[in-house]
Order: C-alpha cells, then structure tokens, then sequence
C-alpha cells in the first residue's frame, strides 16, 4: 500500500515540479491496542503506528512560503511563514491545510528554523476514521520542516508541538497520544507512553498474535463538542477527588473516595482510573487470553461509563468476538464512530477479516473496511530517488 503511495508521491511532485523532490518524508496514523482516554488525565496508552501514512514530497524554494499541493483534497494550498501568529485560533475555513499551518507556527515559535519550501502530499490514513490521520500530517509537516533546516529529531519535543498545534489552531482539546506514536513509534512494537512524564517503552505483543483494524465505515459525529465535554469532566472529577490528574487515582482510592462525586462524573473517572490500570496490565502480559480480556473490558467500560462508543462500533465488536481466532476486540480512539481494534490469532487474521466484513455488512447494509496491520516506524526520512 505504501509502496505505491511513495511512487504517487514521487510521480506526482515530478509532474508538478519538473523534477525530482529533494526530500521524501513520512508520519503514520496509529492504532491504539488500550489506553482510550486516558491521555489527557496524564495516564498511559498503548498505540501502535500502523503501515498508512501521510507521505510529503518537497524541496526548498528559498523564499518564506510554504506551497503544497495535495493528491487526496485535489489542491494546492500556499502560505506565507511569517505573520502566523496573528492568524492562531482565528482560521474559519478548516481545510486539511490548517494541520500543516498550524505545525509550523508552533515550531516558529518554539525557536525552530522556518525554511520555505514546496511539495506534494498524500496519505492513506482514512479521515475521521480515529486512526489519527490529522497527526500523521502534523508530524509529517514538522518531520518535512526540520529535515529541511537540519534539526533532530525528538520525538517527544515534536509530538508536544503537533499537539498544539491541534490544540491552539485547529481548537481540538487532544491529549499527546496520537502525535507521540506518530512521532516515535518503533517497528514490530506497541508503545507504553506514560502521557505525564512522556517516557516510553516498546512492547512486543504476544507471540503469535495479529492485529486487525475494522472501520466501521461510519464517521465521527459530534466528535469535537463530546471530546472537550469528557475532558472538562475528568478534570472536574480529579479537582473533586483533590489530586492533580485522574492519573493520581488508584482504582482502592477510587472506590473508597468517589462516592459523593456525581453519578456522571463518578462513570467517567472510573473508566479513567480502571482504563490506566489495564493499560499497564496489558503491557506486561504475554498472554493472549489475558490482553484480549483487557481489550473487552475497556470496550465495555468505553461504552457503559465513558459513553463514547455507539451501536455501529458496539457490532463491529460483537462481530469480532464471535468469529474465530479472536482474543479481543474494543472500539479504539476517540469513539462516536470510526474504528475499532480486534487482537486475533496471527494465522487466522485472513479468514477473520472475511467474515467480519461480511457479517457486517449484512447485519448493517455498510461495507467496511478491515486490514490486519504490523507495527510501523514512526516518523522517517526516505529515499527520495525518481520514481520507477
Ligand atoms: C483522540 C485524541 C487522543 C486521545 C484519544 C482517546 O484520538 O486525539 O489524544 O485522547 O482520542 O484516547
């Protein structure tokens, strides 16, 4: 699949700009195993970059803007670089080009080197689907940037400023999940990412295991407006509870001391508090068996306490837990919509998608769209020959 997106790229960037592109960056989207909102109560996640991406052909132009024409939105977007402060928190048109705006304001003003350039860009990380295609493209911009001037690469540093970016100019509240395993997954692993502290480690998933993503082909609805409303109700639950971050609550401290919050903000912490939990759990667990009960249980407790999963997301899981090969299956994301995650038995992951796919759309009359995925590099410099 990427293959053949780095040759569009190529191709397209040689037909648009008469020549080959000095540089071929690339970020993934990512899948996260278990770990759903937790994020921004300074908990742990356990993502994985998956093998779709957002690839950006470019080369350096020497004047202050940035022109990049995209192969999935059919346009070319231009902008200059200097002035963006101004412009934060004030876009009204939205487009795909705000990711790429916003990344570089936050890099310009934390002291990065601004270099004008011009590229092509295309991904195959489906919109709206939760696999985080608009952090792929924050970090490709931000991946695609410091090439071009020379600087490191710090995964955590960079995942901080495509989530401000998120934040501050595009107005969604994310925590650092999706722009940190973008930034630095590591191949054939899941990460544990402690959000407080941002430190990492790589987890091998149990021996002969796979992984399968299935979209349910309904998009997010509501997304942004539920997403902040959670968040301020976590934040109200650990300001009631006296601690920093839901993060501080231990699931014996919870039971004894959440019983005058409100019954609402009561269901949320305890999903965030049982959530880090399993997290941490499921991180150390070799055992199928034991991660894919994992996956259930915060399926259950997305849907029952936290409320974000919906009657799509809730069949694509039943499906999947009643077809062969399954150890697990969970929505996965922010939820309302989107994808969910199944762990399966490595060699069963062909037949399982099948028949997922096929009950599915039977029992919904949608088509959906599976793919079993192995871990991927976070975000990476590529050969940028001609295309072949
Ligand atoms: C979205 C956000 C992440 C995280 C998840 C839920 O993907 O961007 O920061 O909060 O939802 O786990």
């Amino acid at each position: 699949m990427s293959i053949d997106l780095r040759s569009r790229v190529l191709a397209a960037f040689h037909e648009t700009y008469g020549d080959a592109p000095s540089l071929l960056v690339r970020a993934p989207g990512r899948v996260n195993l278990i770990g759903e909102h937790t994020d921004y109560n300074d908990g742990f996640v356990l993502p994985l970059a998956i093998e779709r991406a957002v690839w950006i052909a470019l080369r350096p132009t020497g004047d202050a803007r940035v022109r990049l024409r995209s192969l999935d939105f059919g346009d070319t977007r231009e902008a200059g670089l200097e002035g963006l402060e101004a412009l934060a928190g004030r876009v009204e048109d939205m487009s795909w080009f705000e990711y790429v705006r916003g990344s570089l304001w936050t890099l310009g003003r934390s002291g990065g080197r601004l270099d004008g350039w011009e590229g092509v860009v295309a991904g195959d990380v489906p919109v709206g689907a939760g696999l985080s295609s608009s952090a792929a493209l924050e970090i490709a911009t931000l991946r695609a940037a410091t090439a071009l001037s020379g600087e490191p690469w710090n995964a955590g540093v960079m995942a901080k400023l495509g989530q401000e970016a998120e934040n501050r100019w595009v107005g969604m509240n994310c925590g650092i999940m999706d722009q940190m395993i973008s930034a630095g997954g590591r191949a054939g692993h899941a990460l544990l990412i402690d959000c407080r502290t941002l430190e990492t480690s790589s987890v091998t998933l149990p021996a002969g295991t796979a992984v399968v993503v299935m979209d349910t082909a309904t998009r997010r609805g509501l997304v942004d407006s539920e997403y902040n409303e959670r968040r301020s109700s976590c934040e109200e639950a650990a300001r009631l509870l006296g601690v920093k971050a839901l993060r501080d609550v231990s699931v014996a401290d919870f039971e004894e001391g959440a019983g005058d919050l409100p019954p609402t903000i009561r269901r949320r912490a305890r999903h965030v508090v049982t959530e880090n939990g399993r997290t941490l759990e499921a991180a150390g667990t070799c055992e199928p068996d034991r991660l894919g009960e994992l996956m259930d249980e915060s399926h259950r407790s997305l849907r029952d306490d936290f409320e974000v999963s919906t009657t799509r997301l809730d069949l694509m899981v039943e499906i999947a837990r009643q077809t062969d090969g399954c150890f697990g299956a969970r929505m996965t994301g922010a939820g309302f919509g989107g994808c969910a995650v199944a762990l399966v038995e490595a060699g069963s992951s062909d037949g399982f998608t099948a028949t997922v796919s096929r009950r599915y759309a039977e029992r919904t009359g949608l088509e959906p769209m599976l793919f079993a995925t192995t871990a991927a590099d976070g975000a990476t410099i590529e050969p940028s020959g001609s295309p072949s």
